[in-house]
């Protein structure tokens, strides 16, 4: 199908959480997933209502907000979702041209193409309503020098030891049911994504509950935005779940790629990381599955680190438990020899896992 790509998108350029506690929420993602402070706003550098901090690692860019007020967007977006992810940020070249092009396409603009500027230069940035309340911004940050954007100072923080994240792979939204379609098809209209692939309830169900999902790419397959939607099962599917404790659709999971998963996990799992527990009985029959990999069956067992082939390649995976206390938002590492897919022959085995720590929580 050839398209015309009305929306370029550069890559990924940050996502942006609003938590609780920005200061602690940093610390937490500098110490444990290895991500350098770069930049902060605040009472320090005259803002008066929110603070937040920017972290890197390789190309991925984390944001964590919180609310000096108690009754600020920020605030009630805590108080509705807990700690939680509302922006995705994208980049673009061009900001207007980009904001008219969704504009004309009929997605809801909840800020107009505006710049911002400090000494280190001019960003410009739009933003528009996604699901629930969750938005994507574009950002253009071509003549920007500085460490992250106007408003913010750059920190000097002592060099943190990195565990190897590279880049975003992909940022999944779980949507209520009924809603997956509409938001695919918002992507494809407002900003000419197409269709990856499209998992029913048969290729992601266990005995208790099941989810489906559309992933939806941009043009150059840089973004990669899965849309996940319950499907009926006997008991509360995990989504269900994810749909309760968020209060509403919003972001389930952000995947960033590491080079080597098994020194980006050891060193996670050195640091406390909690990752969702594979059943043994998943590693009996591997070899068979997946054929000949470049890694250390035995490590990969002992890392408890998931892999899948498909007929481009294969790739290896780890889900992180939720990083707050309700069971919304976890990340997962990802490592690529070829394969574009997102270890479909995983779901089965991973919900299994994930259902077991449902049950724990008394949710199924
Ligand atoms: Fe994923």
């Amino acid at each position: 199908m050839s398209k015309q790509d009305f929306l370029p998108i550069k890559g990924w350029d940050h996502v942006e959480f609003y938590v609780g506690n920005a200061r602690q929420a940093a610390h937490f993602y500098h110490k444990v997933f290895g991500f350098k402070p770069v930049a902060r706003m605040g009472l320090e550098t005259g803002c008066r209502d929110r603070a937040s901090y920017a972290l890197q690692q390789g190309n991925v860019r984390l944001v964590f907000t919180s609310s000096y007020t108690p009754d600020s967007e920020v605030a009630r977006h805590c108080a509705l979702h807990g700690d939680g992810v509302k922006v995705i940020a994208l980049e673009v070249s061009d900001c207007e041209a980009a904001i008219s092009a969704a504009h004309a396409r009929q997605a809801q603009v909840i800020q107009r193409c505006e710049a911002f500027e400090d000494a280190d230069g001019v960003i410009k940035t739009g933003i528009l309503r996604y699901a629930g309340d969750t938005v994507i911004k574009l950002v253009e940050r071509t003549n920007y020098r500085g460490p992250f954007a106007p408003g913010y100072q750059k920190l000097h923080v002592e060099h943190v030891q990195g565990v190897g994240m590279a880049a975003i792979d992909h940022i999944v939204t779980n949507v209520y049911l009924g809603e997956m379609d509409y938001w695919a098809r918002w992507f494809e209209r407002v900003m000419g994504f197409s269709q990856l692939t499209h998992f029913t309830e048969k290729d992601i169900s266990t005995e208790y509950s099941a989810l489906m999902s559309k992933v939806m790419e941009n043009g150059s397959g840089k973004i990669k935005l899965p849309i996940n939607e319950p499907a009926e099962g006997k008991r509360k599917s995990q989504i269900d779940e994810y749909l309760e404790a968020y209060n509403g659709p919003g972001v389930q999971h952000i995947a960033m790629n590491t080079a080597d998963i098994c020194k980006t996990v050891s060193e996670l799992r050195a640091r406390d990381v909690d990752f969702l527990r594979v059943p043994d009985a998943y590693y009996d029959d591997l070899k068979d599955r997946v054929g000949h990999i470049d890694e250390d069956f035995e490590e990969i067992k002992r890392l408890g680190i998931l892999v899948d082939r498909d007929d481009d390649g294969y790739l290896l995976q780890i889900f992180s438990q939720p990083v707050q206390d309700r069971p919304t938002v976890f990340f997962e590492v990802i490592e690529r020899h070829g394969s574009r897919g997102f270890g479909v022959g995983n779901f089965k085995a991973l919900f299994v896992a994930l259902e077991a720590e449902q049950a724990r929580r008394g949710n199924l």
